[in-house]
C-alpha cells in the first residue's frame, strides 16, 4: 500500500500516457530510491529496472562518479541561461559531442527533451531552406517512416505516425509524406516525385522503439543517406532512442557508417539523470545561418533550460564512464546472452515474435482483445515478481540499462517469460499452466536462495 503518496497522487497527479479512469495510484510502487540496477519502493521492495526508467538509464542508478558530478556542480551553480551568457559544462560537453558523434556533425544545440531536440532539427531544416531562397524556399515537407515516434510536441508529432497517439491532433498538424519503413524503393519513389519541395528525411536510425521495437533490414539506412545526398536532402536521424550504446554502438547510425545532417540526442545522453537533450548539425547548416542581425537569420527557437549545467556534468560524467568502465565493449557477451534468452521466450506458445537489436527488445504477444489489456497484465505479474518493465500495447518491451549484470539480465528474462505465461492465464481465466522451463529454473533459483 502507498498510503498517504497514493492519496496524494490520486487527488493531485495527472500521469503521462495514463488511462486515468483506471489509474490506481495504491497499486503503483512508490520509488523511494534506487542501487545499481534495482529500483527500490518505500517498503523496501526490490525491482529490476528493466526499461531503463524509460529507455534512458546507462551506468545503473546512483552512479558514483555522476552523482559527484552533479553535487560538484550543484556546489557552483544549478543554472543559468544560454540566451547571452556560457559556461563550461555545456561547452565541455558540446566538445565531447562533436568527438564522438559521425563525422561531419561539429554544431551542438542544446534543449530537454527528444521531442523538443527532434522538434529543432526539423525547425532548423525548414529554416536553412527558406534562408537558402530561391527554388530551395519551397523545400518546406518532410518525409518520415510510417509507425514512426519522434515526440509529442506537435512538429514531431506531424512526423510521428503512430494513430493511437498521434490521430487526435490531427488538424493541429502540418502534412508530411509517409514510407513503409525499410521500403527503399518506396522511399526513392516519394523522394524523386517530390524533391524540390522536400527538406529532409528523418529517420529512427536500425529501429523504431515506439513503434515496437521494429528493426529495419541492412542497408536501409545507408540507401535513405545515398538518396538525400543524391537529390539535395537533409537527413535527420532521431537517435533519442537508439543512441548511446543501445543497439550495441554508441550512435545505430554508424553500424551503415551514415553521418546524419542532423543527429537529435536525448534520453541516455546524461546517463538517464537528467532532463537534457541535443541536436547536431554541419557547419554548412550552421554558417546558413550567419548573417547582418538585420536579416533575421537566427534561429528563433530557445528553452528556459537550455543547457542546463548541472545536466550538461552529468553528461559529460556519463560519458567519462563509458570509457573508463568499457561500457560498449562489457555490452557486447551481454547482448549475445539476451539474444540467447530471448530465443527460449520466442518458443513460448503466448508469444508470436521476438524483435530486436542490441539492448532493445520487443516480445510480440499476437492479436488479443484490448480489453484484456494483456501487455498491462504482463507488466503486473513482472513487478510481483521484482522487474519493472512497460509493454507498448501488447508487445512487451525489455531495454535493460548497458550496465546490467548477466545474473539480472537472465532473471529479467525469466521474470518476463513467467509473468507473460500467467498474464496469458489469467486473461483468458486459465489456472496458470506449466511454466517455461527456463521460468521454472528461476523459481526454483529463488525459492532456494530466499530458504
Ligand atoms: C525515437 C524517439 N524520438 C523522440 C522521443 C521523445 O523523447 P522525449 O520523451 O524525451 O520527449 C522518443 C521517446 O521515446 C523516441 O523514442
Amino acid at each position: 500500500m502507498s498510503g498517504q503518496i497514493g492519496e496524494l497522487d490520486e487527488r493531485y497527479l495527472w500521469h503521462p500516457f495514463t488511462p486515468q479512469r483506471d489509474w490506481d495510484a495504491d497499486d503503483a510502487p512508490v520509488i523511494e530510491s534506487a542501487e545499481g540496477t534495482d529500483l527500490i519502493d518505500e517498503a523496501g521492495r526490490r525491482y529490476i529496472d528493466g526499461v531503463s526508467s524509460l529507455w534512458c538509464n546507462v551506468h545503473g542508478h546512483r552512479h558514483p562518479r555522476i552523482d559527484e558530478a552533479v553535487r560538484d556542480q550543484l556546489g557552483k551553480v544549478a543554472h543559468s541561461t544560454m540566451l547571452g551568457l556560457t559556461h563550461a559544462p555545456a561547452a565541455r560537453l558540446a566538445k565531447r559531442l562533436v568527438e564522438i558523434a559521425p563525422p561531419g556533425l561539429r554544431r551542438v544545440f542544446y534543449s530537454d527533451s527528444g521531442s523538443t531536440a527532434t522538434e529543432i532539427a526539423l525547425k532548423m531544416a525548414f529554416q536553412y531552406w527558406q534562408q537558402q531562397g530561391g527554388p530551395h524556399a519551397r523545400r518546406t515537407s518532410f518525409v518520415t517512416l510510417r509507425d514512426a515516434y519522434h515526440g509529442d510536441t506537435l512538429g514531431a508529432v506531424s512526423v510521428g505516425g503512430i494513430d493511437l497517439f498521434h490521430s487526435a491532433y490531427g488538424p493541429l498538424l502540418f502534412d508530411a509524406h509517409r514510407v513503409t519503413p525499410g521500403d527503399a524503393g518506396e522511399l526513392e519513389r516519394v523522394i524523386a516525385a517530390h524533391a524540390s519541395e522536400i527538406a529532409a528525411v528523418i529517420v529512427e536510425p536500425l529501429v523504431q522503439g515506439a513503434a515496437g521495437i521494429r528493426v529495419q533490414p541492412p542497408g536501409f539506412l545507408r540507401r535513405a543517406r545515398e538518396l538525400c545526398d543524391r537529390h539535395g536532402l537533409f537527413l535527420i536521424c532521431d537517435e533519442v532512442a537508439t543512441g548511446f550504446g543501445r543497439t550495441g554502438t554508441m550512435f545505430a547510425s554508424e553500424q551503415e557508417r551514415v553521418a546524419p545532417d542532423f543527429l537529435c540526442l536525448g534520453k541516455g545522453l546524461t546517463g538517464g539523470y537528467l532532463p537534457l537533450a541535443a541536436t547536431l548539425t554541419t557547419e554548412r547548416v550552421y554558417e546558413g545561418f550567419l548573417g547582418p542581425a538585420e536579416e533575421a537569420r537566427t534561429f528563433f527557437h530557445g528553452h528556459t533550460f537550455t543547457g542546463n549545467p548541472v545536466a550538461c556534468a552529468a553528461a559529460l560524467a556519463s560519458l567519462e564512464a563509458f570509457e573508463r568502465e568499457a561500457t560498449l565493449l562489457r555490452l557486447q557477451p551481454k547482448i549475445r546472452l539476451l539474444g540467447e534468452l530471448l530465443e527460449e521466450v520466442a518458443g513460448m506458445d503466448e508469444v508470436t515474435e521476438v524483435r530486436g537489436l542490441g539492448f532493445m527488445a520487443g516480445i510480440d504477444l499476437g492479436e488479443h482483445d484490448p480489453a484484456l489489456r494483456l501487455g498491462h497484465r504482463v507488466t503486473l505479474e513482472a513487478r510481483e515478481r521484482g522487474a519493472i518493465i512497460r509493454p507498448l500495447g501488447d508487445t512487451v518491451v525489455l531495454m535493460p540499462p548497458l550496465a546490467i549484470s548477466k545474473a539480472d539480465l537472465v532473471r529479467l528474462v525469466t521474470i518476463t517469460a513467467e509473468s507473460i505465461a500467467a498474464a496469458h492465464a489469467s486473461a483468458y481465466g486459465e489456472a496458470p499452466r506449466e511454466l517455461h522451463p527456463a521460468a521454472q529454473a528461476a523459481s526454483a533459483e529463488r525459492a532456494a536462495r530466499a530458504a
